[in-house]
């Protein structure tokens, strides 16, 4: 694994956004796994800015997911899709048909996830997948406790991400208790991995995901058995692991 330092959320999101704008340069047509959540945010504004400027060109990338809530559609402001289609993809060249994330609305779960699944393959797999971290640990919303071995499965959230997620929500009973999410087997079939932390509230999950020992307790703990991770934490989020 390597650890890039950065300053402060700033400096994390330009190092992260440089990360990804090699992936694209380096293969115009590459399969890139996206995350939503506040982590993100700053990295997609620098890409958008970099698209912009002409620097950078997404004609032919494909994005694929980590996760949506079940139950929201594309239209629900809380919806991961609103997330990805106003925070990037409405600001770049991309062809929204190249964009994939779980459908919250479908009616049959278990296609769902086969539907999902089956995408991913077509796709020929993840070049870059880009993740934050749960405080608990959990990537995408595969929370502690599940089978490491997963493809797409639908996830009872666990209460203590539900009142993380509850801030972006008027009411914190409007968070919905299930979401789809892509599986921790997926997420470690991908290239490369970069994950994004920032916060000192992050601190501790840090230490014990990427120095602690690999378990299901702490999902984020098997990214130690993946060939190619990097991960870009702000000073405050790598404090207790680097000076
Ligand atoms: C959410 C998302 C994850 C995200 C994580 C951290 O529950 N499902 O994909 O990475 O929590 O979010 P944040 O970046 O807002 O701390």
């Amino acid at each position: 694994m390597v650890i890039y330092k950065a300053k402060d959320y700033k400096d994390m999101s330009r190092k992260a956004a440089n990360i990804i704008s090699a992936q694209v340069i380096m293969k115009p047509n590459c399969v890139l796994g996206l995350a939503t959540g506040s982590s993100p945010i700053g990295a997609y504004k620098q890409l958008i800015e970099w698209y912009e400027k002409g620097d950078l060109d997404f004609a032919e990338v494909k994005t694929i997911n980590l996760d949506e809530y079940k139950g929201l559609s594309k239209e629900s402001e809380q919806s991961y899709y609103y997330f990805m289609y106003h925070n990037l993809f409405e600001h770049i060249n991309i062809n929204l048909n190249n964009t994939h994330i779980q459908n919250g609305m479908a009616k049959d779960e278990e296609l769902e996830c086969d539907r999902y699944n089956r995408i991913i393959h077509s796709l020929g797999g993840i070049d870059l997948q880009l993740l934050g971290l749960g405080h608990n640990g959990h990537i995408g919303f595969n929370e502690p406790d599940q089978a490491f071995e997963k493809d797409t499965h639908l996830v009872e959230l666990a209460e203590s991400t539900i009142s993380a997620n509850s801030r972006l929500f008027d009411n914190p009973d409007d968070v919905p208790r299930y979401a789809y999410t892509m599986g921790i087997k997926t997420i470690m079939q991908a290239k490369k991995i970069l994950v994004i932390v920032s916060g000192e509230d992050k601190a501790d999950i840090v230490k014990s995901a990427f120095f602690g020992p690999v378990t299901p307790k702490v999902p984020a703990s098997i990214l130690q058995m993946h060939n190619d991770v990097i991960l870009v934490g702000d000073e405050a989020a790598l404090s207790k692991v680097i000076n």
